[in-house]
């Protein structure tokens, strides 16, 4: 135990297994305004930390050719900011792609319908994703720190799930739990990110994400019928790719 504030007592987590937390912004009466900040702070987090552009450049850009439209599903897609990126890049190099982000939280419907307001391309869906998913004739399907937030079991049929439906790419990523992870994230973000659950509930996030074990684990118990690859990225992170293209 490590004396903390006085009169308090702080003891680091224990990181042996997911935890079983409710983070703040999944709580249907967290405040809006707070909710809202959380979003748009996700924006410069993941633009430094989650490796969203080298997993796209690499396995969606570069499969995409100008002479067809494709398809792409954002499971759990917060305030769509990877998705706008994705249509901006897109824009440039003369590709067509339409995306439909999935979201089970109508305020975060709201607030991610309001920030692709100039993106047409994107379509913001209201479902749960543990509901069956629209897969006919989607080519991409990609999640980023949406596993997390998933029973084993769950994350167990949802890959599943979107391996049989064989898209050419499917790309899962998230953070890994680790001490270097937890410790990494609060020193980087306290400091700046505030009057928002960034904090907490990255904190919350790692705690309730995995080893590469455990996704390893996960995998093997899907049972994917397509090529897939597990793939540690710096920092902290893991990636799971697959589908008939790879
Ligand atoms: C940590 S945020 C990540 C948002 C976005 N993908 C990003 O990287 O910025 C996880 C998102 O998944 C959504 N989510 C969690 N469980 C879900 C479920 N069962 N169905 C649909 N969305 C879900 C949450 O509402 C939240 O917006």
């Amino acid at each position: 135990m490590i004396p903390f504030f006085r009169g308090t007592q702080w003891k680091f987590p224990d990181l042996s297994h997911r935890a079983e937390l409710v983070e703040e912004m999944d709580r249907a009466d967290s405040p809006e305004d707070r909710l809202f900040r959380t979003l748009a702070q996700f924006d410069p987090i993941n633009r430094r930390f989650s490796r969203y552009r080298t997993l796209l450049n690499r396995y969606v850009l570069s499969d995409m050719t100008s002479a067809r439209p494709r398809r792409l599903l954002d499971l759990g897609a917060g305030g769509c900011d990877i998705g706008r990126w994705l249509i901006r890049q897109c824009r440039k190099r003369g590709l067509e792609l339409s995306i439909t982000a999935m979201e089970h939280d109508p305020r975060v419907v709201r607030y991610a319908r309001a920030a692709c307001r100039d993106y047409p391309e994107i379509e913001v869906v209201e479902q749960d994703i543990r509901d069956p998913l629209p897969l006919a004739k989607v080519d991409y399907v990609f999640a980023n720190h949406l596993l997390h937030h998933l029973p084993d079991q769950a994350c167990i049929a949802l890959i599943r799930q979107i391996d049989r439906a064989a898209p050419r790419r499917y790309l899962l990523s998230d953070m890994l739990r680790s001490f270097w992870a937890y410790c990494g994230f609060a020193l980087y973000t306290a400091p700046f990110f505030r009057d928002s659950f960034l904090v907490t509930d990255g904190l919350a996030s790692i705690r309730r994400s995995f080893t590469l074990a455990e996704v390893g684990a996960l995998l093997h118990a899907a049972q994917p019928v397509n090529s897939v690859v597990l793939h540690r990225l710096m920092p902290c992170r893991f990636a799971v790719i697959g589908g008939t293209a790879l």
